[in-house]
């Protein structure tokens, strides 16, 4: 039993990642009660998002109102972060206005000096730089 358990635990953390999207029929995981928090985002049609802390990753996605999480508990970010979301880094063309944003870096860019950050001319081209995890509007403030 014991061994079955660590085993799952390691399954969980090969598969955990930064961001990781809900599947659509979420509604229908079954979950194990497992302490590693993420932050669920779902995103408003205004544009802004509504953040909370779940304890996994199967709870966030199994009340069918997430759509993507991140790893660890959205209090570890600042209030004002907004997440890129998988569609939104992949994104091939962006339009071309100037509302800078600054993008912060997921743990794939190891930095000694922070802010971990690079400033884009909007949102679109600062999510879709590889690595960024997550945007404050305005320029980078070093
Ligand atoms: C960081 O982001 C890139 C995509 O921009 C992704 O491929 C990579 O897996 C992420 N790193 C971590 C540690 O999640």
């Amino acid at each position: 039993m014991r061994k079955i358990l660590i085993l799952a635990a390691l399954v969980c953390l090969t598969f955990a990642q930064n961001v990781q999207e809900c599947p659509t029929d979420g509604r229908l995981m079954k979950c194990v009660v497992q302490q590693q928090p993420v932050c669920g985002i779902r995103s408003l049609t205004n544009g802004k998002q509504i953040k909370e802390t779940f304890d996994n990753y199967c709870i966030a996605c199994s009340i069918g109102k997430v759509e993507y999480t991140v790893e660890g508990k959205c209090e570890s970010y600042p209030a004002e972060a907004k997440f890129c979301s998988p569609a939104q880094s992949q994104a091939l063309a962006c339009t071309r206005e100037y509302d800078p944003h600054c993008g912060y870096f997921n743990k794939t860019v190891q930095c000694l000096v922070p802010p971990c950050a690079i400033e884009q001319s909007n949102r679109c081209t600062t999510c879709s730089t590889e690595n960024v995890l997550y945007t404050v509007r305005g320029n980078c403030r070093n």
